[in-house]
């Protein structure tokens, strides 16, 4: 239906339009049935039509039991670590302290796990080592520069003390790897001391605490999937409720070929990696582009929205920079206050972010993904464009926010709660709004994308998101199908 016709067919019914409502009609999955709706249920010549009469004719979808599906013949097997839970949080000096010990020590553990790093110096004894002396040094990068050679100098710290750790220019391999370092990465340096007297480091291998080449993961044969959900954004103008209602429905499995029906039939987990609102007051001029001003109305049509999700689903929810708890990392799950009808949810699993869990044998890591702005801002070679690019430094540096004192808070703790202690077999995040999936050692990277179109500030940053689309994973053979939704 042509929007010059909702416009004549509303005016035939002597009714007027509110600018918004226009829009939302017309992204809607039958517009005329909407506007026929609209019109026998509004009373009064000459009333406006609002947004907020669009939504409350609630686009259902109607989940209707028939034979068992196949993930319904299937008990679910969850273990979630909300390490958010982890430590108590300390916001004074101290706590930064506990905070950089416990990513050291983290660090140095995965480290000491390779053999010819089991007997590392400390930065102490590397600085008395005197003179040409082969050292093995662990430590986190204090800063980095340039020197006016255009060598690297990385300032390496332990707890015993601070050494320059120098990377030479001509060394080209090394140099490239030096330019991905960034502050507060834990480092392993294997070098000589300088000739004369010590004191600085020429470095011959850097590496991070990377994923091991081979590691024990369970099998499991049972033909189950998770579908990997992120930055639904309800509540602006641009959330792409059609496509995302069309999602619900294949999830009911009534859209899609036999086959892609056959595949969801077998979603028996969902995890969402943050950003499920958009919130309210999140940045300046907001209001202008929310189509629900209100945060607790935004959550409850989230709410509405997955009471349409089969009641076989197991649901895992964390919290990303538009929703309602505390800021600084590791986050809190959003707050039941605002958020009522998800608590409600017997399937709904409410987590923190970052949050572990264990999915009939497979685990899954899932982080809302905000430190990708640093990463692809301070890291040469990656961009938004290719989300999984910027994950796969994650995990290599085992650190989900690497930098202290950039774009997030981070919030100290007795443990530091966003190292990767666990290698998992998905990594999934989101908050870039691309989609990228790639494997790296057995370890699965999937950004989901979302379900917001390009918003007017990404438009002003080009930012071009890649939305309606949701990455599943297949347990028994660790496959990854992106399904699209637009
Ligand atoms: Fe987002």
């Amino acid at each position: 239906m042509e929007e010059s016709d909702i416009i004549c067919r509303f005016l035939d019914a002597e009714l007027c339009l509110h600018p918004n409502v226009l829009e939302q009609i017309s992204s809607m999955e039958d517009p005329s049935e909407i506007v026929e709706r609209l019109i026998s249920s509004t009373e009064g010549n000459g009333r406006i039509i609002t947004p907020e009469d669009v939504r409350a004719l609630k686009t259902e979808v109607v989940i209707k039991k028939g034979r068992l599906r196949i993930a319904e013949e299937y008990d679910s097997e969850i273990e979630l670590r909300d390490v958010s839970k982890n430590a108590p949080r300390r916001g004074c000096i101290e706590g930064f302290l506990e905070h950089f010990n416990s990513r050291y020590e983290k660090g140095l553990k995965v480290f000491r796990e390779r053999k010819h790093l089991i007997d590392s110096h400390t930065v102490e004894q590397a600085l008395a080592a005197g003179g040409k002396s082969d050292v093995k040094i662990i430590g986190l990068v204090e800063s980095v520069r340039e020197s006016k050679k255009g060598n690297t100098i990385i300032f390496i710290e332990d707890p015993s003390g601070v050494i320059p750790v120098v990377v030479l220019k001509s060394d080209r391999e090394l140099a490239e790897f030096a330019r991905t370092i960034v502050n507060d990465d834990i480092l392993a340096v294997e070098g000589v001391t300088g000739s004369r007297e010590g004191g600085i480091v020429i470095a011959k291998t850097l590496s991070f605490p990377d994923v091991p080449y081979q590691r024990t993961t369970e099998s499991r044969s049972e033909p189950l999937a998770i579908a990997l959900v992120s930055d639904i954004h309800i509540g602006s103008f641009e959330f792409m409720e059609k496509e995302f209602l069309r999602f619900l429905k294949w999830l009911n499995c009534e859209v899609g070929s036999s086959r892609q029906r056959e595949l969801a039939e077998r979603v028996k987990y969902m995890v969402v990696a943050g950003d499920l609102v958009d919130g309210v007051g999140i940045y300046p001029g907001q209001i202008d582009d929310l189509n629900i001003k209100d945060i607790f109305s935004q959550y409850k049509r989230l709410s509405e929205l997955f009471d349409m999700i089969p009641d076989y689903i197991e649901i895992i929810i964390g919290p990303g920079n538009h929703d309602a708890t505390r800021q600084a990392e590791p986050q809190t799950p959003i707050f039941e206050d605002y958020a009522p009808g998800l608590y409600e949810n017997p399937m709904i699993h409410m987590v923190g972010n970052p949050c572990y869990a264990r999915l009939h044998g497979t685990s899954v890591l899932a982080y809302h993904g905000r430190s990708m702005d640093d990463i692809i801002s301070k890291v040469p070679g990656n961009s938004y464009s290719e989300p999984d690019k910027a994950m796969l430094n994650l995990l290599k540096k085992r650190q989900l926010v690497p930098i202290f004192g950039e774009k997030v808070p981070v919030s100290p703790g007795t443990e530091d709660c966003l190292f990767i202690d666990e290698v998992p077999d998905i990594l999934h995040c989101g908050h870039v709004h691309t989609t990228g999936v790639q494997s790296y050692r057995g370890v699965t990277i999937v950004n989901s994308g979302a379900f917001q179109s390009q918003t007017d500030f990404q438009k002003r940053l080009n930012m071009q998101p890649d939305p309606g689309k949701v990455p599943i994973y297949e347990i028994s053979t660790r496959k990854t199908t992106i399904m699209k939704f637009t």
